[in-house]
């Protein structure tokens, strides 16, 4: 139960939902939705919006922010961190005389084991918070530039044009990805032999001109006997069990596929390595990864997701960490491409122990890692980024963008991005413009799109949408230091790099709902044009006397 007059105190977190970042009521007298916030990380096709339903990620978060009813010159925030992996529900609302707003929690299984954050200044919540989950890693700094990419760049004289015509147009980029179908069948580590014969040299003709390459690596692991990655984990029985105790046998893009136990810190120790240079063949230092469909996804599984009665080595139900797997694998990724820089034999000493453990604090700070997760929880924030999966190219999808992302950096990971341009589906010209300006003020700004989309790459416009589309980039590129710095506050700190308005303005209760505009670190105010057809927003400054201006946009 949080106190204070509820027009003057708002609920904020519980991400990954399709909602407001104030959070709506689910019951009690001003209710929006007429279920529960839902946390089961989840693939969900088609993600409809304005809804409590499950997405790929759950951190069990909430934090409460308003003015003090006993001084209402003064503000609190404070939270509660609801310590749960399995399937969560959370009903928020208040009571009928609207001084209390009430959260309920409901796990399926599990111990209480709730940790309240007294804050009471929004700096001291998320000191409290970096303390109990980790601190957002510092990123490299090539990662908070632009990347592009799409499903699928089909070969290597394709990813030679696109890296061209960039150079040719001299719009900045750092990062070109390659999605599932540059492998062996989908068969991670590999390549497809044909369209991608020469990888290292592939990644040297990038790494030339300062840029870098990121891989899909993704969770599923064909069931195949000639693959090295299937064969070794299966001799070594490091796969999930179904009820019946044999290997769990789950259907996804290679077909038939095993899911290794990333609860385990030894399969977690064995991951990492699989990243050694001389192990994931035809990589280079500056090859980076993506991990995708880890809430896990499992195409022909309940809710296209893992049976809860599968079990871990150690005989526990999926159930019980279901919204930690996602996480775990992460996070083992994250440590394979730091132990890749470490000598061989130090790494193989490593084998049976905990990498995390081992992994020394200054190679971890000299080669920091990027890794892309889909699906999240509280503390992933320590491994590298995540977006909001599979969007659509449509303009409520760019609107909903922002409150998504402020929620995320609400529940302690700033390295958030939504696909640009919108993943399904193929955007205007328009909807493509205001997309990209509006990302390149969001802390992960990627570029990509579906298979069957339309090509997309920022020039395919033409003039004078190519322009505009370089002006964006160009300033996010002149802010980089910034971001940097914002982001480096947020490793030592812990307090979000994409901040909603209150983070920075606690008192002013007009902002408290405001998820349309935000900061980026103290100094910099955002507010996009999301609206078709629009070329002026409303901004609202806060303050003492807070006023708004209209403001045209180019
Ligand atoms: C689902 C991901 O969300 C999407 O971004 C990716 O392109 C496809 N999987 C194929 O890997």
């Amino acid at each position: 139960m949080f106190h204070g007059d509820t027009n003057k105190r708002k609920v904020f977190g519980l991400p990954e939902h399709a909602t407001r970042t104030a959070l709506p009521h689910t019951n009690g007298p001003r209710t929006h939705y007429n279920e529960p916030y839902r946390l089961y990380n989840l693939d969900v096709f088609e993600y409809e919006l304005d809804e409590p339903m499950a997405l790929y990620g759950a951190i069990p978060l909430v934090v409460s922010h308003g003015l003090k009813s006993t001084n209402e010159d003064t503000s609190s925030t404070v939270g509660a961190l609801w310590l749960n992996p399995s399937e969560t529900f959370v009903d928020v609302g208040e009571d009928s005389s609207g001084t209390k707003t009430i959260v309920r929690w409901i796990s399926e299984s599990g111990i209480i084991d709730l940790f309240l954050l007294p804050g009471s200044s929004p700096r001291a919540l998320y000191q409290q918070y970096g303390q109990l989950t980790g601190t957002q890693e510092l990123p490299p700094l090539f990662s908070l530039g632009y990347h592009q990419c799409r499903w699928n760049y089909k070969n290597e004289d394709d990813v030679a044009s696109v890296h061209q015509k960039f150079e040719e147009l001299d719009f900045p980029y750092d990062v070109l990805w390659l999605d599932i179908e540059h492998t062996d069948g989908k068969r991670y580590f590999t390549w497809d032999k044909r369209q991608f014969k020469h990888p290292v040299e592939m990644q040297q003709q990038l790494s030339a001109h300062g840029r870098r390459m990121v891989t899909i690596v993704d969770p599923h692991i064909k069931r195949d006997n000639g693959y090295y990655i299937y064969k070794e984990g299966h001799d070594e029985g490091f796969f999930l069990k179904d009820a019946k105790g044999k290997e769990y046998d789950g259907y996804c893009w290679p077909g038939g596929s095993g899911y290794l136990d990333f609860t385990s810190s030894t399969v977690r120790g064995w991951w990492a390595q699989q990243f050694a240079l001389d192990k994931y063949k035809g990589s280079t230092v500056d090859l980076f990864t993506w991990n995708d469909m880890n809430e896990p996804s499992v195409f022909n599984g309940p809710e296209v997701s893992m049976s809860k009665d599968a079990t871990n080595i150690a005989g526990i139900e999926h159930r019980e960490w279901h919204n930690l797997y996602g996480q775990m694998f992460h996070r083992s990724t994250a440590e394979g491409l730091v132990l890749r820089h470490l000598p061989r034999e130090e790494v193989l000493e490593l084998k049976t122990s905990h990498p995390s453990d081992q992994v020394s604090v200054d190679l971890a700070t000299v080669h920091r890692p990027f890794v892309l997760s889909r699906a999240f929880f509280a503390g992933s924030q320590r491994f590298g980024a995540i977006w909001t999966g599979d969007n659509a190219a449509k303009w409520s999808h760019l609107q909903i963008a922002a409150p998504m992302l402020l929620g995320i950096n609400i529940g302690g990971l700033s390295f958030a991005g939504a696909d640009v341009g919108g993943f399904f589906g193929n955007p205007s010209e328009e909807l493509m413009t205001r997309w990209h300006q509006a990302a390149s003020y969001q802390p992960f700004f990627r570029g990509h799109a579906h298979l069957d989309s339309k090509r997309r790459e920022p020039w395919v416009f033409g003039e004078p949408t190519t322009s505009r589309l370089r002006a964006a980039t160009m300033a996010r590129y002149a802010l980089l230091p910034f971001w940097y710095t914002t982001f480096y506050e947020a490793s030592v700190t812990g307090f979000p790099v994409m901040r909603a308005m209150w983070l920075e303005f606690p008192q002013d209760v007009e902002s408290f709902g405001l998820d349309d505009q935000w900061m980026i670190g103290n100094a910099l105010l955002v507010k996009p044009v999301v609206q078709e057809g629009h070329t002026s927003v409303e901004v609202y400054f806060p303050g003492g006397t807070s006023q708004s201006a209209r403001i045209m946009s180019a």
